[in-house]
């Protein structure tokens, strides 16, 4: 846990006060007032954002809450897939670009809302003459193009449960993830490119899904053209072809499930959040539009990838919900030059920009030429997301990219919470270093393990004391799990974050208080790295840490106890490290393998990272009463 005197470190003296073009462009106007009138009546605050989307039939009531079970717009039934297209189509958008592909070679592909609503359409159709029914599961291990929009959407249109699986996990991540959901179809494509390597994905979901009998239709991209499929493999686009009827958006109840995403906690196993269909829509239907003060006519690019939430909430769902233009990006951010991104920038004149703090921090690594080599004047708005932004990245990315004119939104939210909870408004005073304040109708607080507030500038656990609409419904096939998240301080949700509040009510986000790390804007659990190394055959035990990393803000060390007879070697460190990449993923791979004869544990046999972490980082060891040994 972060000590209350560590904070001093953090503190950041600088505000800056909003412009007053961002005060022009704004949904809303004071925040304080409408924050104020919103604690007053919340349902009142959120009956009126959902009366702005198209229901087939209205709710009868806009909460029904009981602890810690919530369900939004009650008895109203709708279709998310509907409002994104079919609403904007009435609205006169269908010659409007709902999305633009650029990939790393700058090959760009442009979807009008028709063109999108066609091909969605079509695709919807397409899954019902596979057999794929509203509630069945659908699995899409894609890359980050519009074909995984198309497929998403598709699911939502016939309402069937879609689960992304981020295309940089291995065969058995992916598999993991797909016993969990038991799919009815994966939907796939022949490979992802990046750094001008095309990654294989069509034999990972091939090798993933070998001897699953449920799982009855495979689905190709096969972008070549090039692929021979086997029996029970379509092709995407040939299933377009043959099917030419739009499909209907099917009636939809508000607490439908829309989605299930997999996200690390504490244990080995990945949780599968889940996402209805009212609430989420609602949720990222306003917070695109307020958060980032989006206008009919910007050019909006958020960098995730369709894998995350991020891409879920801020690329899809919530871009295309407000019939606004969003940029997919397929590829790395530095390949094939630092200023890949910049160039798109340029070339698109991009108004919106929502990105991580650890791209920033890589950019700033590079130096400024790159960005300074392009005309970035069309950007408005810089948001960031992920981990907590770091003043000296705040100040860099306000001054070289956004020209000192940008605000930058700072939006601190989980796969959990679908939407933003706390965040900087464009046109809000900003103090870097804080993420900001709540969204209307949410009221969080610092609090200690007890529940009880802990004074202004002290650390403590973050808590959102009552249900938002886009909040997860339950853990797939896990509801004592759900329940955990309402349990940890009782009575509040834990998204179990460490964080301080200052005297005006803003919140500083300090990172994760249990044994998850976040490594590049990753989420992920150390109990999952080590469940992956001690999957090598000379590796009896293993313990991970996240050590502070300039780029990454995280970075993973490993402690490894070999079996007897074992040496350590750098082969061996390969070969370990090999084992990790194939069991989780890239990402998952330890930058630092250190060899130990024994692991710090509790008399109960759990392992001590606590200590661990404090040795390798030199911090004080704390408490040792539990210690075994
Ligand atoms: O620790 C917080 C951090 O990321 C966690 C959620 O990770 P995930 O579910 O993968 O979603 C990431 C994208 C929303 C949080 O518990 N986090 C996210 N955004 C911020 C953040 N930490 C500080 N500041 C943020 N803006």
């Amino acid at each position: 846990m972060v000590e209350d005197k560590d904070l001093n470190l953090l503190k950041v003296e600088k505000v800056y006060e909003p412009k007053e073009e961002c005060k022009k462009t704004a949904h809303f106007q004071d925040y304080e007032t409408l924050y104020k009138s919103s604690l007053q009546n919340r349902e009142a605050f959120w009956d009126k954002i959902a009366k702005e989307l198209c229901w087939f039939k209205p709710w009868e009531k806009v909460l029904e809450w009981n602890y810690p079970y919530a369900k939004w717009f009650v008895g109203g039934k709708t279709n998310i897939c509907y409002n994104c297209l079919d609403r904007n189509l009435e609205r006169g958008l269908r010659n409007k670009v709902a999305i633009i592909y650029v990939n790393e070679d700058e090959e760009e592909k442009k979807l009008t809302y028709g063109e999108l609503n066609e091909l969605v359409g079509r695709f919807a159709s397409a899954l019902k003459s596979l057999g794929i029914k509203k509630g069945d599961r659908v699995v899409l291990y894609m890359p980050n193009t519009p074909e995984a929009a198309i497929a998403m959407l598709a699911c939502a249109r016939i309402g069937a449960i879609h689960s992304v699986v981020f295309a940089g996990f291995s065969t058995e991540a992916l598999r993991m993830r797909i016993e969990d959901a038991k799919p009815k179809a994966v939907i796939t494509a022949t490979y992802t490119k990046r750094r001008g390597k095309k990654i294989d994905l069509l034999s990972t979901a091939r090798e993933a899904i070998k001897g699953l009998d449920y799982v009855e239709h495979l689905i190709v991209w096969d972008r070549d053209k090039n692929q021979t499929l086997r029996e029970g493999e379509k092709e995407f686009y040939n299933l377009i072809k043959e099917n030419k009827e739009i499909s209907p958006a099917e009636e939809m109840d508000a607490e439908d499930p829309l989605f299930i995403l997999y996200t690390s906690g504490t244990t080995g196993k990945p949780k599968g959040v889940l996402h209805t269909t009212g609430g989420y829509m609602v949720g990222t239907y306003i917070t695109t539009k307020w958060d980032f003060n989006l206008q009919d006519d910007d050019i909006y690019w958020c960098t995730a990838d369709v894998g995350w939430i991020t891409g879920h909430s801020y690329i899809v769902y919530g871009p295309l919900l407000n019939g606004a233009t969003t940029l997919m990006y397929e590829g790395a951010p530095n390949y094939p030059d630092p200023g890949i991104w910049w160039r798109i920038v340029e070339k698109y004149r991009v108004n919106i920009f929502y990105t991580a703090p650890t791209a920033i921090r890589l950019f700033m690594r590079y130096g400024e030429e790159y960005p300074k080599k392009y005309d970035l004047s069309s950007l408005r708005v810089l948001g960031s997301v992920g981990e907590p932004i770091n003043p000296e990245a705040w100040e860099w990315y306000y001054r070289v990219i956004g020209g000192q004119k940008c605000p930058i939104v700072d939006t601190w939210w989980q796969t959990e919470t679908g939407m933003h909870l706390i965040l900087t408004w464009p046109h809000m005073k900003a103090k870097p270093g804080y993420a900001g304040k709540p969204f209307f109708t949410v009221e969080v607080d610092v609090v200690d393990k007890n529940g009880n507030p802990v004074p202004p500038n002290h650390v403590g656990y973050l808590v959102i004391k009552n249900p938002w609409p886009a909040m997860l419904r339950t853990v797939w096939g896990n509801p004592e799990r759900y329940e955990k998240y309402w349990n940890i301080i009782p009575g509040y949700y834990c998204p179990e974050d460490l964080a301080s509040k200052d005297e005006e009510g803003y919140i500083m986000i300090l990172g994760r208080a249990d044994d998850v790390l976040n490594v590049a804007g990753h989420r992920i659990g150390t109990a999952e790295v080590e469940s992956a190394l001690v999957a090598h055959p000379d590796v009896a035990e293993a313990a991970v840490i996240g050590k502070p990393d300039e780029i990454k803000g995280q970075r993973i060390k490993a402690f490894v106890v070999l079996r007897v007879g074992v040496q350590p070697s750098q082969e061996l460190t390969e070969s370990i490290k090999q084992t990790v990449r194939k069991t989780l993923g890239p990402i998952a791979v330890p930058d630092e393998i250190e060899y130990v004869e024994k692991l710090p544990k509790t008399r109960s046999g759990k392992i001590m990272r606590r200590l661990l972490r404090a040795k390798e980082l030199g911090l004080q060891v704390g408490d040792l009463s539990t210690l075994e040994d």
